[in-house]
């Protein structure tokens, strides 16, 4: 069972009268891979930072293993940072860089004023441990100038974690490096967290390294956490619009909940998974592009007209035009500019979630447009139509 180790309780930041975090409270857990994702802006490295203990929180407190350490200094919590300037130093070599921490002593824990220095042979195993760990055995004596992008990155976490901390902080740390190499990385330190079993925080605001490193994401915007869960709670189950546009492509509606399982989107009613809302309640409704199924007109669901088509390798984006409001679609099947088609959509392709400040503000494929009022009148729908909608009970 995994416990926790870290909290932030009701831990605000304000900067020159700005507030940068709101209230948050979070706990992160022993052994766990957590990513924090937000914009650009929202306090992602403020809130490590807080946690790393080089910024002390506006109000709130922040516990270690349930001893609140707001005012223990940086070097005496069992946490280090991986910075996005990893600031390696350039005269020492691979190997000196990562023993460069064991070699300062330490100050005992019981705080006695006998300072603790490692023998040579134990900063020798710790290091060529580490550089195993992050594969880097062999390149002791290369000079830093002489690594790639990548190999520096790994010197980082190497130097990093050779003091062995319970928690690796890092900020942003695969965000100088290019495209391909981020792929590795992000495999490479997934696998070097479950070799260790400690708890690795990471920050960055893509969303698919989110999803592909975590075992929890924490979803962040202006300072406020918008949700926590798995990568697939996140990516299935959207709190609010903001995570829904954040995280992945989506087409957000307005939709009202007529009953548990039953909600109204374009006039017609849909069976889907969602209940617990009150009768009636205006609601925003996600659907991936994926979960839209494309089909004859006259089996559709909704009908629509296609008005411009992407080829994107596994995939054609396909992007619909229904009553005004542009979806987005990513089907295999290839549907030409202007053909009418139907659309079919599963119960569980319905996501709904409560309206919020962000409502109205996403889904370039279904925003706001004059035919609106039209359509919520049903008498545009012709009857054939109408009686549709009735039997989508
Ligand atoms: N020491 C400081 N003094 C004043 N303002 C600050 C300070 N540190 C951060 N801020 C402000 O707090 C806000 C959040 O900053 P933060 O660095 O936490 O964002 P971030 O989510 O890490 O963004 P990015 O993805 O761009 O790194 C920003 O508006 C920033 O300008
Ligand atoms: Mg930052």
């Amino acid at each position: 069972m995994s416990k926790e180790l870290i909290r932030l309780k009701d831990v605000t930041q304000v900067f020159d009268g700005e507030t940068v975090l709101k209230d948050v409270n979070i706990y992160f857990n022993d052994s766990e891979f957590l990513t924090l994702l937000g914009p650009s802006g929202c306090g992602k490295t403020t809130m490590l930072r807080i946690i790393g203990g080089f910024q002390t929180p506006t109000s709130g407190d922040v516990f270690f293993d349930g001893v609140r350490i707001n005012d223990v200094p940086p070097y005496r919590r069992q946490v280090n940072t991986v910075f996005q300037k990893y600031a390696l130093f350039p005269h020492l070599n691979v190997y000196d860089n990562v023993a460069f921490g064991l070699r300062i002593p330490k100050e005992a824990p019981d705080g006695s004023r006998e300072k603790i220095k490692l023998s040579k042979e134990e900063i020798d195993r710790r290091v060529r441990e580490m550089l195993e760990v992050v594969s880097l055995k062999g390149f002791e004596h290369r000079s830093i100038a002489s690594l790639s992008g990548g190999q520096q990155q790994r010197v980082a976490i190497a130097r990093a974690l050779v003091n062995r901390p319970k928690v690796l902080l890092l900020d942003e740390p695969l965000g100088a490096l290019d495209m391909r190499l981020r792929k590795d990385m992000q495999q490479e330190l997934k696998r070097i967290q479950q070799r260790l079993g400690i708890t690795f925080i990471n920050v960055t605001h893509d969303q698919e390294e989110a999803l592909a490193m975590s075992d929890t994401v924490v979803v962040i915007n202006e300072g406020v956490i918008q949700q926590i869960g798995t990568p697939e709670d996140i990516y299935n189950e959207p709190k609010n619009a903001f995570v829904a546009d954040f995280i992945g492509e989506s087409n957000i509606v307005d939709g009202i909940m007529r009953a548990d399982r039953v909600v109204e989107i374009f006039n017609r009613r849909f069976t889907c998974l969602d209940s617990g809302f009150e009768k009636d309640e205006p609601v925003d409704v996600v659907i991936r592009p994926e979960d839209v199924d494309i089909v004859s007109e006259a089996e559709g669901q909704l009908r629509g007209v296609v008005t411009s088509v992407t080829f994107k390798g596994v995939h054609y984006d396909t992007i619909v035009d229904f009553y005004g409001f542009k979806w987005l679609i990513q089907t295999t099947d290839y549907c030409p500019v202007d053909s009418h088609i139907g659309i079919k959509i599963d119960p569980d392709g319905f996501h709904v979630m409560k309206k919020s400040k962000y409502s109205g503000m996403f889904g370039d494929y279904s925003s706001y447009s004059e035919e609106y009022d039209e359509i919520n009148d049903p008498t545009i729908l012709d009857e054939e139509e109408a009686e549709g909608a009735e039997d989508e009970d």
